[in-house]
């Protein structure tokens, strides 16, 4: 437990990033009321716009407040037109570069469908999957794989021949991430909805490639050691994208190297509703940072319209693991608060978006929500 509270830095970001962030520090804010808040939070500039703007990512001391903050949490970064000089995205610095700055080797992002929530599919609004079978965890590894910064071009005269990619799997982030996800399993204390089975599921495509061999071989090695009353589960990512659509309510925790972790996690959002409600926590042994995952969404910027709900998890997820890291159960309660928040607006039909068919703003989303967590007592 910390006196002057856990520092909390909050990067907006690009686009939709400073819209959703808005909404989600006005329901912290209605959390902290009524007593001293157990966390301040300090904003910073960054991104691609900022790129555009200054020539850089964001300043020394913001890169260095990250990396000094008890939890980050991020809005979105990308721009059209803002690449680095590499031709990377601009604003990369404050995801990818937290990911591997700070060693954030575990993203974790759960998959729940709140009653109240409809699935937007061939352009209409309805409920396919039913909300007590949508109930999961995908842990996606976060430091390696095909985002190992080991890629580059042949140019040739200046053109390109040939552009390589490297597809990097090592035994410390193979057997970190597989420990993680059990570990999940073990304390989410419920199963998958099927059947109250509290199991693993190994995403990967060991049946060609040599890094998903080695990734299923320490999967078995380390579920059978270390968590024998875990069931070790296993699907082949293209197999995995069909079964999870026919059948979610099979999956409990799921694990998942980086780039098709990265790619499930997306489809998996269209059962909770789309990436409005998606969050995802990128943890590391000492540090962690907090993001809705939609990113900035150009097309939607300074309209007021974006669904904020996946902020409002982030910081749930947020206050969760500040709660648990620092053995501190004002936080557990306060993550408590706001998803009960979280959830009895959305079952009230509450604040839909556009995305849910709604003709909600952002901002009245974030009032409705801090309006829920006021009436709810710690
Ligand atoms: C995500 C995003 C990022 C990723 C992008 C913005 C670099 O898609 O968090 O899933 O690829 O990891
Ligand atoms: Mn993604």
């Amino acid at each position: 437990m910390k006196d002057a509270g856990y520092a909390i830095a909050v990067f907006a970001g690009d686009g939709t990033g400073p819209e959703v962030i808005r909404e989600g520090l006005k329901v912290l804010g209605a959390l902290a009321e009524g007593g001293p808040a157990p966390w301040h939070v300090r904003e910073y500039p960054g991104g691609g716009q900022y790129y555009l703007a200054r020539g850089r990512e964001w300043e020394p001391e913001a890169e260095q407040a990250a990396k000094e903050a008890d939890a980050v949490l991020v809005g979105a970064v990308g721009w059209p037109g803002a690449t680095l000089p590499n031709g990377d995205l601009a604003g990369r610095a404050l995801v990818l570069g937290l990911r591997e700055g700070l060693d954030l080797y575990a993203n974790v992002r759960p998959c729940r469908l709140y009653p109240g929530v409809s699935h937007r599919i061939s352009g209409g609004f309805r409920a396919v999957w039913e909300p007590k079978n949508v109930d999961l965890v995908i842990v996606r590894e976060n430091t390696e794989d095909l985002y190992t910064p080991a890629r580059g071009r042949l140019r040739r005269a200046g053109a390109t021949e040939v552009a390589i990619d490297t597809r990097v799997v090592t035994q410390k982030g193979t057997e970190r991430i597989v420990r993680f996800a059990f570990e999940l399993a073990r304390q989410r204390g419920r199963g998958a909805p099927e059947d109250g089975v509290r199991r693993v599921t190994c995403v990967d495509k060991s049946n060609v490639l040599e890094g998903c061999r080695f990734f299923r071989e320490t999967f078995d090695r380390i579920g059978a050691a270390e968590f024998p009353e875990i069931a070790r589960d296993y699907a082949y990512v293209d197999a995995f994208t069909q079964w999870l659509i026919r059948g979610p309510e099979h999956y409990n925790v799921v694990v998942a190297p980086n780039m098709m972790g990265d790619i499930i996690t997306d489809l998996a959002a269209v059962l909770q509703g789309g990436m409005g409600f998606a969050s995802g926590a990128n943890i590391g042994a000492e540090h962690a940072m907090f993001e809705p995952v939609h990113g900035s969404a150009p097309k939607h910027a300074g309209k007021n319209q974006v669904n904020p709900y996946a902020t409002f998890l982030a910081l749930e997820q947020m206050l969760r693991w500040l709660g648990s890291r620092h053995d501190d159960r004002r936080l557990a309660q306060q993550a408590d608060r706001l998803e009960r928040a979280v959830a009895t607006t959305l079952a009230a039909g509450g604040a839909q978006t556009y995305d849910q068919g709604g003709r909600s703003s952002t901002s009245e989303a974030g009032d409705r929500v801090a309006a829920a967590v006021r009436g709810l007592s710690s």
